[in-house]
């Protein structure tokens, strides 16, 4: 099967997940679930948390507020977005725009865990906590976790099915947006991913 039909039977179940815990809020809210954007291909795997207001009206991650400093910070190190793949643990938006739930994350884990799998990413960069703790831990670095404070912009060298693999944790970019600073230490940050590029 090719990589495009590999992630159209990832959407396809996604989009069919009534068991999801956030299935009937995507319904009564007429959102969409956001299953990733990108290139299959990728070197860099960029993961976020779940699609906010935007994302989940248009199904594309990253389109909102913190999509534009995502966007900013690819410029930065001349990466195209289209050269990337950008998903989320979380497919389906929470309701109020709250930190996913343990059991969303075991439910929607899987899905990332096979576009992991798909794109065989040199690198996978989480965005804020939940998708460092997330990524950390399935790559059996969970013993190396620290606070995203102490592990963003690092390397971290792992294995994977497909061989050598690196996860650099970098903040949310949604952090930016509530706390200035923080933009400039993602925009040195962003650096480090220079070399998988
Ligand atoms: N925040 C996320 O974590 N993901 C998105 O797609 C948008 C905002």
């Amino acid at each position: 099967m090719s990589k495009t039909d590999e992630m159209k039977k990832v959407r396809d179940e996604v989009v069919g997940l009534t068991a999801s815990p956030l299935y009937v809020y995507r319904k009564e809210s007429g959102n969409l679930p956001v299953i990733g954007e990108g290139n299959h291909d990728a070197n860099i795997l960029f993961v976020g948390e779940a699609p906010g207001r935007n994302e989940a009206k248009t199904g594309r991650p990253f389109c909102g507020a913190a999509g534009k400093i995502l966007d900013e910070l690819l410029e930065s190190i001349g990466v195209a977005r289209e050269s990337v793949y950008i998903t989320n643990i979380v497919k389906d938006r929470p309701p109020e725009n709250r930190d996913p739930s343990p059991s969303e994350i075991e439910i929607y884990g899987p899905f990332l865990d096979r576009q992991i799998e798909i794109i065989e990413p040199k690198v996978i960069a989480p965005l804020g906590r939940y998708a460092m703790g997330y990524i950390m831990e399935k790559f059996d670095l969970g013993a190396e976790l620290e606070p995203i404070s102490v592990a963003h912009g690092k390397l971290y060298k792992t294995g994977s099915l497909f061989g050598e693999m690196t996860i650099s944790p970098m903040y949310h970019p949604a952090a930016a947006i509530y706390t200035r600073a923080l933009k400039d230490t993602l925009l040195e940050d962003f650096k480090i991913l220079k070399q998988f590029r």
